[in-house]
Order: structure tokens, then C-alpha cells, then sequence
């Protein structure tokens, strides 16, 4: 099991994928921008890791999806820099693992596969938002050592902000 660059997803894997979550949002978001059209949905995926998305307002991001032989289990996005609203609500890092094969340890895996991609990024102290009543991000998180910093209010729903610091 691996985690594999967006781009090194093929157009089965990546519908099987969509197909797995069903009427469930789709998280991270980045994941289906484009879920109408594959190809539309690369070409996405290469604008969003660019610097161009700066003059969105955006900040350059990174998705990476866990793979076991061709079945994709979850999916990591990374934003490289935070902005004002990830300041307060997104974080650097938002992840889902679709709904079959849940409570498997697949989020944990991901936060430990991510490591070298962040060092490779010089991020070494990251943030990491969830809703106050996510049992399985908060343990996630707590688990690779996120220390709370404070709670925002997003969507109408209490957000936990912690941060994960990596030793060099
Ligand atoms: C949150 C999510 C990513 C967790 O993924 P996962 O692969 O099921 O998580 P893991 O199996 O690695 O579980 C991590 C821990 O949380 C616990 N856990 C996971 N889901 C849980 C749940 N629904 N209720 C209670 N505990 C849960 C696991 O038992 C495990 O605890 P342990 O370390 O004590 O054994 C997954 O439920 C998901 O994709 N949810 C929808 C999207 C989402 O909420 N993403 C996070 C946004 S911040």
C-alpha cells in the first residue's frame, strides 16, 4: 500500500473511487472538483499544485490517494502554505478514507506515508482542522501528536485546530 500522485491515477480507479463514497460529500474536496470529466479533473489537479492558483486566492496543493494494487482506499490533500481561511478552518492537511473500508487504520496510515512529502516541502509544524465531533479525525490527529490550539466556528459547527510538529 501506497500513497500515489493524483496524476498517477487512472480514469477506472479514480471512478470506482467516486462510486465507493456514493451521496457521501466527498472529502478532501479537491478530489472531485472535476468528477464529470477525468481529463478536466487532471488538468485541475495540475493547475492546483501551481503557483498560478495564488492570484485565486488560493494557495498551491497537493493530492495524493492510497492505493492497494489498483483500488484506491483514502485520499490526502496538502496545501503547501496557509491562507487566512485555512488559518482558521482547513489546515494544511484534509484526508478521507472511503466509507468501506473504514475504522482500518487507513487515516493513520496516511498521516505516516505524508512525512517524507512534508519534509521533502520543509513543512515541519502543521495544521490540522476537524469538527469537534469527528471521533475518528481527532483521534487521528491526536495520535500523531496534534496539540490543540483552539476551537473556530465554521459551517455552524465547532472546528478543533491542532498542530502537529515533526521533529528534525
Ligand atoms: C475520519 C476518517 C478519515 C477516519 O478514517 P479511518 O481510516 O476510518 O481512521 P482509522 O481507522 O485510521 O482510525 C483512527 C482512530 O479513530 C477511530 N475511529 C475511526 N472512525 C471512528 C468512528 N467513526 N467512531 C469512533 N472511532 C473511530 C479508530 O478506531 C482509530 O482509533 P484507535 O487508534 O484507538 O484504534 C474517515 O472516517 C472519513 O473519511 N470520514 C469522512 C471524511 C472526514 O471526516 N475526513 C476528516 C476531515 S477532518
Amino acid at each position: 500500500m501506497a500513497l500515489k500522485s493524483c496524476l498517477d491515477i487512472d480514469e477506472a480507479m479514480y471512478m470506482a473511487y467516486l462510486e465507493a463514497w456514493g451521496d457521501e460529500k466527498m472529502v478532501p474536496y479537491a478530489v472531485s472538483l472535476r468528477a464529470d470529466n477525468f481529463q478536466l479533473q487532471r488538468e485541475k489537479w495540475l493547475y492546483e499544485a501551481s503557483d498560478a492558483v495564488l492570484k485565486d486566492g488560493f494557495v498551491p496543493a497537493e493530492l495524493y490517494f492510497l492505493v492497494e494494487e489498483d483500488k484506491i482506499i483514502g485520499a490526502i490533500h496538502l496545501r503547501l502554505s496557509l491562507n487566512d481561511f485555512l488559518l482558521k478552518h482547513g489546515g494544511h492537511i484534509g484526508y478521507g478514507v472511503r466509507p468501506d473500508e473504514r475504522k482500518k487504520g487507513y487515516a493513520d496510515l496516511m498521516m505516516h506515508l505524508i512525512n517524507p512529502i512534508l519534509e521533502k516541502h520543509h513543512l515541519d509544524k502543521v495544521l490540522l482542522t476537524c469538527d469537534e465531533d469527528n471521533i475518528g479525525s481527532n483521534k487521528t490527529i491526536q495520535k500523531h501528536g496534534g496539540i490543540l490550539e483552539n476551537q473556530s466556528f465554521f459551517e455552524g459547527k465547532l472546528t478543533n485546530r491542532y498542530w502537529i510538529a515533526y521533529n528534525k
